[in-house]
């Protein structure tokens, strides 16, 4: 069967590397003086064996550094447990979204109970005063930001129990605090809701929402008074994850039938507030939300249902025997605060996913632009990047032959009196050049403004933060 064009973004990088200077066709704002940090699979093999799904493969952390109108990169390996068991024993160690770990009799007893993984592939957020590479296992793990080297696990001084958690907490700049969850399944199912203080390690526990099964939410929705966590219907069987042996995302159930809850949860005092329901369907990721009339916004990326995630293994990424499903349609749902029915309306006809907002200036009110990737055709893997005006429904589009983007970041100009005053970085692959380059896109115009090109590949990755310095007594703080 014919592999997939893009397959070498599903393959290991050649090295952990260190890069002074590289090729830039076009120029660099000379602005731009801080690091882009990235984090998402290095490599999805360990001996022998293969990670089945793209959210499994080891984590690679990834540092562009801008300085007058040069780039920097670097690339290592988050060394966590998980990767250096898997190393000394040339298998997989842990297991992880799409794959188990298979033990040995002697492993399993001399280790009967099975440990969660902190293979923390997903995004790049600050944990107190701490730069982490966080999953949704509540392991984030430190790593110098100069140099990428792991440093260890971030020990929160609190007592918050939960054994899942989100890799997209959100940041409050008014009250200048993190406002995340955990999913705690023990002794009984519930979302706890908690405020972190900036360069605190105490989460405040802020709500406790009891559920019969706790529903796959891979991001919430924070607007200026409320948290909404919009409960797809795909929910965990604790019996099943305990006892079936499948990997951790089998283990939870599509039941249609139960429609998708919108749960308004008051930041105030954690109270339930609201509770609407609109017909089923499955998002990871959540765009925007603000209050406006009476009512909640919520802007997200849906699918009619949660088969996404079995497109996204790696077998039918790769021999795509069935159409690809790697992007959504963007929606803006409305849920009045007098009525349980939410309802939405779609706000562009172009797939999109991996969205990003000017995000400082923009979450929790209302907005005009939303950056994210998409695909050219029906079918295809993300082979393009997508600006959509939500306000009037236009969007503007970048692709280039043989070329497969990633998750555009974008970074505001200094004093930038535009929401899209600034540029749009994102880590492209270019199979016909067998390597990677970070595409350079001016927000306003969408013009490209420069290619820094790297001599290798980098493996398609999830998610990462601009950070103006990196230096520890002045760190801006972006949580997406
Ligand atoms: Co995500």
């Amino acid at each position: 069967m014919e592999i997939a064009p893009y397959h070498l973004g599903f393959c290991a990088t050649a090295q952990e590397n260190e890069l002074k200077a590289l090729p830039i066709q076009g120029s660099i704002p000379q602005w731009l003086t801080g690091s882009l940090i990235r984090t998402g699979p290095g490599t999805l093999k360990v001996g022998q064996q293969s990670y089945h799904h793209w959210f499994d493969g080891l984590a690679m952390l990834r540092k562009f550094s801008f300085k007058d109108g040069q780039v920097c990169f670097a690339n290592r390996f988050l060394k966590s447990q998980a990767y250096q068991e898997a190393i000394a024993k040339g298998k997989i160690s842990r297991g992880e979204f799409g794959t188990t770990a298979r033990h040995s009799l002697l492993e399993r007893l001399s280790d009967p109970l099975p440990r969660l993984t902190d293979n923390a592939t997903v995004n790049i957020t600050m944990q107190g005063e701490c730069f982490t590479s966080v999953t949704e296992s509540p392991f984030p793990i430190v790593f110098d930001p100069e140099t990428l080297n792991t440093i260890e696990q971030f020990h929160y001084q609190d007592h918050v129990l939960g054994q899942i958690t989100t890799a997209h907490p959100h940041f409050d700049y008014q009250e200048n605090a993190v406002y995340s969850y955990l999913v705690n399944l023990v002794p009984r199912c519930s979302y706890s809701i908690y405020r972190m203080d900036a360069y605190s390690h105490q989460r405040q526990l802020i709500s406790s929402v009891r559920v019969k099964q706790p529903a796959y939410m891979h991001t919430f929705a924070m607007t200026e008074h409320y948290l909404l966590l919009v409960e797809f219907p795909l929910f965990l069987s604790r019996l099943s994850l305990m006892f079936s042996g499948k990997p951790y995302i089998e283990n939870y159930q599509w039941k249609p039938e139960k429609g998708t809850r919108f749960l308004i949860i008051s930041k105030e005092n954690g109270k339930v507030i609201h509770s609407a329901q609109s017909e089923p369907f499955f998002a990871f990721h959540h765009v925007n939300a603000f209050e406006l009339d009476g009512e909640v916004i919520v802007d997200l990326v849906a699918y009619p249902d949660s088969s996404v995630i079995q497109s996204l293994y790696l077998e039918s990424l790769l021999h795509q025997r069935e159409q690809v499903i790697a992007a959504g349609e963007l929606r803006r749902y409305h849920v009045p605060l007098n009525n349980a029915i939410a309802d939405y309306e779609v706000l562009t006809s172009e797939p999109i996913e991996l969205p990003r907002i000017n995000y400082q200036r923009c979450n929790t009110h209302p907005y005009q632009f939303v950056y994210g990737v998409g695909s050219s055709e029906s079918g295809n893997f993300i082979d393009q990047l997508v600006k959509v005006d939500v306000q009037n429904g236009t969007n503007q589009l970048w692709h280039s032959h043989d070329c497969y983007p990633g998750e555009p970041v974008f970074v505001a100009a200094p004093n930038a009196i535009f929401e899209n005053e600034g540029i749009i970085l994102s880590v492209v692959l270019n199979v016909q050049a067998e390597n990677s380059f970070l595409l350079v896109l001016d927000a306003q115009s969408w013009n490209e403004l420069a290619r820094v090109k790297l001599p290798y590949h980098l493996p398609f990755d999830f998610h990462g933060q601009y950070f103006e310095t990196l230096a520890s007594t002045d760190r801006r703080q972006l949580h997406r």
